[in-house]
């Protein structure tokens, strides 16, 4: 208890002395303290940042916070490739941000990341057609999913927002590696602070469906994870960090039932952040100079440097989690 009230104080430092400036945000970081960065001002259009010649990929990137993400990488003038699940949507969302942003070096990939053969045969591709990689965004994610088992024998949530990314992430490293600097971003929820570890849980054991609690437990593991993958990439340009996005008025409540959406949609319309609100945090960690460098962290929706859940600090359970997902995608 005392030490939940010791985070929740360090996390909601004053404001006003959170730092602005690259050099000391660096520092920061580096010394694990947290409240740094950029609360609530960063400018993804004040951000002169250009991205002509890079390559990124952004997955879910045809509606919500990831076509936002997409549409800003493509507005300067980064080779995007949208990675998403279904043709129709993803057609829709690519001739918009092609349209919005002048830039037709944006592209279409298909990829359902809850069936690890479709995350191969996604990597695949592009380690065939994509000579250089240098921002991966992994922001597709479902929440409120019925309870399933996919085909590979994983719960379905797991699958989509954790196993599938961490596959497709670990596929992509030589490529990134071979492209550094580069930086991986992976869109978790402040709701990982609500979810446990239990590894029975990856084959639909040992769960229960309320409301958002098998969604918080594949975003805690989202968090930890990263934090390991950015430990065993020290050294090699490219860094890994983990953020919130926001409470966002997106599609993401669409498996709940109607009353929820209909409250959420209601007190969204006053309290929530807009799709293109709720991107800010992820541009920041894949854009900005005052980024560069920064590895293993969990950002806030206002861009700010906070500590993620005491179960994502524990250096000893990232590394079990870490090897448990590699044994689990090697063998599937
Ligand atoms: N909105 C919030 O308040 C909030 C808060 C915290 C964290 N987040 C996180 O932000 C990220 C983006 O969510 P959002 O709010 O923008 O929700 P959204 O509007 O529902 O968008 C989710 C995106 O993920 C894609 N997706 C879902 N399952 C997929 C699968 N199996 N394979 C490939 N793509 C899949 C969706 O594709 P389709 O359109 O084809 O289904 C869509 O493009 C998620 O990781 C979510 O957990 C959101």
């Amino acid at each position: 208890m005392a030490d939940l009230a010791r985070e929740q104080t360090v996390n909601k430092l004053d404001p006003s002395k959170a730092f602005r400036g690259k050099a000391k945000l660096k520092q920061l970081a580096q010394g694990d303290i947290v409240g740094a960065g950029q609360r609530g001002s960063w400018d993804p259009r004040a951000c002169l940042v250009q991205l002509k010649g890079k390559t990124a990929i952004v997955t879910g990137a045809n509606t919500g916070i990831g076509k936002f993400i997409a549409l800003d990488f493509a507005r300067r003038g980064a080779r995007v490739i949208m990675a998403c699940r279904n043709e129709a949507r993803g057609t829709a969302a690519l001739q918009e941000i092609r349209k919005r942003s002048g830039n037709t070096n944006v592209h279409l990939r298909l990829v359902d990341t809850s069936s690890l053969a479709s995350v191969r045969a996604f990597v695949e591709g592009v380690l065939r057609e994509e000579k250089e990689l240098h921002i991966l965004v992994n922001n597709a994610g479902a929440s409120g999913l019925p309870g399933d088992i996919t085909s590979d024998g994983l719960e379905v949530s797991f699958a989509t927002n954790h196993v599938g990314p961490f596959l497709l992430t670990n596929l992509l490293l030589d490529l990134l590696k071979r492209s550094a600097p580069a930086r991986i971003v992976n869109v978790s929820s402040v709701n990982h602070w609500r979810g446990v570890v239990d590894f029975s849980h990856f084959k639909g054991e040992n769960l229960a469906y309320t409301m958002d609690s098998v969604y918080n437990h594949t975003k805690l593991h989202n968090v930890i994870c990263t934090n390991e993958l950015a430990q065993r990439l020290q050294g090699t340009g490219v860094t890994a960090n983990s953020l919130h996005p926001g409470v966002v008025m997106t599609e993401v409540m669409r498996h709940y039932n109607f009353l929820v959406r209909f409250l959420f949609n209601l007190i969204g319309i006053f309290f929530f952040k807009s799709s293109e609100e709720g991107a800010v945090s992820t541009i920041y960690c894949a854009v900005a100079e005052e980024t560069e460098g920064i590895t293993g962290k969990y950002f806030d929706s206002d861009c700010s440097l906070v500590l993620p859940a005491p179960l994502a600090r524990d250096p000893a359970l990232a590394v079990k989690d870490f090897e448990f997902c590699e044994r689990l995608t090697s063998k599937l």
